[in-house]
């Protein structure tokens, strides 16, 4: 299971239900490597989405407590019942701070844009150079509109 996030330098991911500052090569590396893919995704984050939409030309898993029907999603409740959805499918976890943590059990490669700015936020991912079961193995440098970055895969060891 994989995992896709952009964070800038505190590991701050959001504010106020959405990404206080975007950076355009970051949501074309999203929407390259998830197209075709099953994504895994919040009830809150959904909401930040192009008018609110599930993301066309993935099979969309939106994880919630709630019973509503969601038109072009499936509705999951739990980990493990999103787990059992994907089964033998490339799955993204796509968000936001909540589902990422309840996910984060079973991931075992992240792929994540480092944006070197520090706007305020509410939502955060784990500090992954912290954690030592997960290592960097992959990384390339770049700038946005001047502002460096970095495009990073770690992989749990
Ligand atoms: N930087 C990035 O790459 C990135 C990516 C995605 C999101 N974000 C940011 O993350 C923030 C949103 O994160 P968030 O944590 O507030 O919301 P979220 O994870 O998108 O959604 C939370 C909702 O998901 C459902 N949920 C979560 N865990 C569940 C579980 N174990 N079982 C069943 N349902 C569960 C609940 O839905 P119900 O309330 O409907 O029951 C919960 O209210 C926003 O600021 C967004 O912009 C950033």
């Amino acid at each position: 299971m994989e995992a896709i996030v952009a964070v800038y330098s505190d590991w701050g991911i959001g504010a106020e239900g959405t990404q206080p500052i975007v950076v355009p090569e970051d949501r074309r590396r999203f929407a390259e490597l998830t197209r075709g893919a099953t994504l895994i995704v919040g009830s809150k984050t959904l909401r930040d989405f192009p008018e609110s939409q599930p993301l066309k030309g993935r099979r969309n898993l939106v994880m919630t407590r709630q019973d509503e029907e969601i038109p072009g999603a499936e509705i999951v409740h739990t980990p493990e019942q999103a787990m059992e959805l994907c089964r033998g499918e490339r799955t993204f976890v796509v968000g936001g701070a909540t589902v990422y943590m309840a996910m984060f059990p079973y991931l075992d490669k992240i792929y994540v844009t480092k944006i070197n700015a520090a706007p305020a936020c509410d939502a955060y991912f784990p500090n992954l150079d912290s954690l030592p079961d997960w290592e960097m193995t992959d990384s390339e440098a770049f700038r946005s509109d001047g502002v460096p970055c970095e495009f990073c895969v770690y992989e749990k060891k």
